[in-house]
């Protein structure tokens, strides 16, 4: 078993141990929800592509989330029986893969299952994103009231965020923005993009100037995803927290005692104040809660405290929102709904030697990479599933399962056709790694390139633009 990243709680000992409990407190969020439907009649093509695959959900490789993440550096590799997903920590059990079935059973969240998908074909008009065809967005919590809503004419408004803690994005961060900007584009909606810079200032050590300034520089890079001005606004927590946000901030820190939060996020007796305290408690525990309530946006949603909320992320960040969800109804605020993918794993996410230092900037993609660079770390380092002699490999061709190339393109290979012609070819052996290494090259270096020139053409003014405390007149349109 491998660990990557500092541990902060133990799932496993949730109950007995010196961690106090895990969250049995918090009530209906963390048992077990069964009442999504189950497999609709109508056949499409992406429903038999999800099929084949399984969905991300079932075969996605170890500890990638931290592994791609530069934040996670000076990892702390210890014991422990059982996997651990967490904001600070993606752990698989003992260098497996990460269960995300068993994920779905201990958090208490539903399985984004077809009869959803085809709702959101129906209701949005248009095939679904490739990130739902192919089982990358695989949880939610309550995602079905939110449809069920829209259906009746009721809208809804979308919150993500990001923790500037670095210059440059990774593919796996691009993730829930392109899944995001996707989501504003097909529903019609607004969105609020939170960056919390005051919990880099405080977890990286950064100073204020610092993270602040990172916080900017990566807003260029989620603007680059294409969000709609009109119907978006990005704030700094540094700038945008006080007044309505604060108050809210107050309220959830009320309703939240030091047991549960040291149960929820793993806190102990070592961690300093300044994680632990007030106000500094307020950065790590509420203030992500916060975005979720429309109140704490006065110039966007006035007297629309009743607007429901729907969080695109990454499944590391469910704890935050089982917390958020816990408190809603006491401050008189309908639950935030999620809808949480599955990580985007490390080039040397499998095999023996796969112990990714995640300060090893070999081991991620970033979207400042050069060709040359994406073509190198492919070529070198991203895990391959092919055997090791070409005899071999024509013989009994690729596993699969364990392929990152194959893993990268079902992210973001759109073409179902050719992607599941690429698996047969290869996991027969009539295809070799190197070939669908140059395909996952070619793709990869497209769509970064595609990124690198949309991020060019975002000027500082269009910063300001998206960061302006202002009404959106036409967010619903
Ligand atoms: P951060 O900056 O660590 O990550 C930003 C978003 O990217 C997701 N993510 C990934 N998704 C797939 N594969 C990966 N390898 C991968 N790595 C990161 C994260 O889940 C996240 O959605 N504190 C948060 C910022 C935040 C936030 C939010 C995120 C505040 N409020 C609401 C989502 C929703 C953070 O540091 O994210
Ligand atoms: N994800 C953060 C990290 O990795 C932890 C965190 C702090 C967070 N505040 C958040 C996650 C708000 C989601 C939302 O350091």
């Amino acid at each position: 078993r491998r660990r990557l990243g500092r541990r902060f709680v133990d799932l496993d000992n949730g109950d007995e141990g010196d961690v106090p409990s895990r969250g049995d407190d918090l009530g209906g969020d963390w048992s077990r929800r069964d009442d999504v439907g189950g497999d609709s009649s109508t056949e499409t093509t992406w429903k038999e592509v999800r099929r084949r695959d399984n969905g991300h959900g079932g075969d996605a490789t170890v500890s990638s989330q931290l592994a791609m993440d530069v934040d996670k550096k000076d990892s702390v590799a210890s014991d422990s029986s059982e996997q651990v997903v967490n904001p600070w920590e993606v752990a698989a059990k003992d260098g497996g893969k990460i269960d995300y079935d068993k994920l779905i059973d201990q958090f208490g969240c539903q399985r984004l299952d077809d009869s959803l998908i085809d709702r959101v074909q129906r209701l949005t008009s248009r095939q679904p994103h490739v990130f739902l065809r192919r089982g990358v967005f695989f949880a939610h919590r309550d995602f079905n009231e939110v449809l069920d809503a829209y259906e009746r004419g009721d809208k809804f408004y979308l919150y993500t965020g990001r923790g500037p803690s670095s210059e440059a994005l990774h593919l796996g961060h691009l993730i829930p923005f392109m899944f995001t900007k996707y989501l504003q584009e097909a529903f019609k909606v607004p969105l609020v993009i939170q960056l919390t810079d005051d919990e880099k200032c405080m977890w990286k050590n950064l100073s204020v100037e610092e993270s602040q300034r990172l916080a900017r520089e990566n807003a260029k890079d989620i603007i680059a995803c294409g969000f709609d001005v009109t119907k978006t606004f990005i704030f700094s927590d540094f700038d945008y927290v006080g007044g309505a946000f604060y108050k809210n901030m107050v309220k959830v820190a009320k309703c939240v005692t030091l047991n549960k939060a040291m149960g929820i996020f793993g806190f102990s007796g070592e961690d300093h104040i300044g994680k632990l305290s007030f106000p500094p408690v307020q950065a790590c525990l509420s203030v992500p809660a916060v975005p979720s309530f429309p109140s704490s946006f006065p110039h966007l949603f006035p007297g629309k405290d009743k607007l429901r909320c729907l969080i695109p992320c990454a499944i590391d960040q469910d704890p935050y929102f089982r917390m958020t969800r816990d408190v809603a109804p006491r401050l008189g605020y309908s639950k935030p709904a999620l809808i949480e993918s599955s990580f985007f794993p490390a080039l040397q996410a499998s095999g023996e030697n796969g112990k990714m230092s995640a300060s090893d900037p070999n081991s991620a993609i970033y979207v400042t990479d050069t060709a040359k660079e994406i073509k190198n770390k492919i070529n070198r380092y991203a895990f391959s599933g092919g055997q090791d002699s070409i005899e071999k490999h024509r013989e009994i061709g690729a596993n699969l399962e364990v392929d990152i190339p194959v893993k990268y393109l079902s992210f973001f290979l759109d073409d179902d056709t050719e992607l599941e012609h690429i698996k047969k070819e290869y996991g027969e052996g009539r295809m070799l790694t190197g070939e669908v290494k140059k395909r996952l090259t070619e793709v990869l270096t497209e769509m970064v390139e595609r990124h690198r020139m949309a991020r060019a053409a975002v000027t500082d003014e269009m910063v300001d633009a998206f960061m302006a405390v202002r009404p959106l007149p036409s967010m619903f349109e």
